[in-house]
């Protein structure tokens, strides 16, 4: 049986560290494809002669041009413009807004059948041109966020607890931004809520830990945002759908009255399978989270308006 194939759209630091991943991982042969001439290519040639050393048989080759990326069964978008000097955050969203829909344009008239892996920020707003611009039904367009921060949160409840992290659960939910929603009563150390374990103002410090997460890493490194630790979440997602294993994870997902929300991709937990978002999980939120998760909703939907990114289909 042929090994299925992922195109990663974006060779920089998330793509590049992705395509490692999934090619290590033996999940699939990788086409990495970027704007800039030869940088694909050279990174899918050091990554290829990685894997005598490694010790995997997937294929990773890269390219300018999408006839290369034919038949793949997920796309991984991850291109875009980092903000520049004097570009507003709005600039920047046009920008990549157009980045975009540019490329899920020619990714899926390559790969019709494929699943959608949304990573380029502001990344709720991107999910709705690649819903847009790829026609593709809700189930096929998901966005990499929520596995991220739930990842950021497991870690420093971890450390807070001197657990092991894959003893530690958590979901975070909402919008990928300051309003995200850490949730803490969903969130367990070997099955016990961490509100039995931790005192409300500790906990309080380890949510505004994780709303600030990326922000954290943007100001250690001083140019560029993290990468190792989305491009492992967005391996997770690639290794749930190829394997078709049903894992429940927090994506972002065009909710359809899911949540009391029509036609707005938010981060809620999905389960993933070989058709891509095999269901929307709804779980019982307080009042008070409730309002969160509407907050977070609202802000997502301003950016949208913002955008003029077309309403969803209906
Ligand atoms: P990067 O700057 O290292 O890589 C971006 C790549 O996109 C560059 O190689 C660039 O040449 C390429 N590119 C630009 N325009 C293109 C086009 N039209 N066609 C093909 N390639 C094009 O950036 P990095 O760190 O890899 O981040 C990528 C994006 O992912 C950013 O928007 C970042 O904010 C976002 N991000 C989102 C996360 C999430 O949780 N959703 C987490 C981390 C990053
Ligand atoms: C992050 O959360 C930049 O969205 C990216 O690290």
């Amino acid at each position: 049986m042929a090994r299925p194939r992922v195109t990663v759209v974006g060779a920089g630091n998330v793509g590049a560290t992705a395509a490692q991943r999934i090619a290590e991982a033996g999940l699939a042969d990788v086409v990495l494809v970027d704007i800039v001439e030869g940088l694909p290519q050279g990174k899918a040639l050091d990554l290829a002669e990685a894997a005598p050393v490694v010790g995997h048989d997937c294929d990773v080759t890269g390219t300018n041009d999408y006839a290369e990326t034919a038949g793949s069964d997920v796309i991984v978008v991850t291109s875009g413009l980092a903000r520049q000097p004097g570009m507003s955050r709005d600039d920047l969203m046009q920008k990549n807004a157009g980045i975009v829909r540019s490329v899920v344009v020619e990714a899926v008239r390559h790969s019709p059948d494929a699943v959608l892996i949304i990573v380029t920020n502001p990344l709720d707003a991107m999910c709705h041109i690649a819903l847009d611009a790829s026609g593709f039904p809700r189930e096929r367009v998901i966005g990499m966020a929520g596995v991220l921060d739930s990842a950021r949160f497991r870690t420093f409840i971890a450390r807070e607890l001197g657990a092991s992290v894959t003893s530690t659960q958590a979901f975070v939910l909402g919008g990928h931004g300051d309003t995200m929603v850490p949730l803490p009563r969903y969130s367990t150390v070997g099955g016990v809520p961490i509100t039995e374990l931790l005192e409300p103002a500790r906990i309080e410090s380890l949510v505004q830990r994780t709303r600030d997460g990326g922000a954290e890493i943007v100001a250690l490194l001083k140019s560029g945002s993290a990468f190792y630790a989305p491009a492992a979440s967005v391996a997770q997602m690639v290794d749930a759908i190829l394997g078709d294993r049903r894992v429940i994870l927090p994506c972002a997902a065009l909710l359809e009255g899911e949540y009391g929300i029509q036609g707005l991709f938010v981060g809620v937990p999905v389960k993933l399978g070989r058709r891509g978002i095999e269901e929307i999980v709804e779980i019982e939120l307080t009042d008070e989270e409730r309002q969160a998760f509407e907050a977070s909703a609202k802000a997502v939907q301003e950016l949208v308006d913002k955008l003029g990114a077309s309403p969803a289909p209906a």
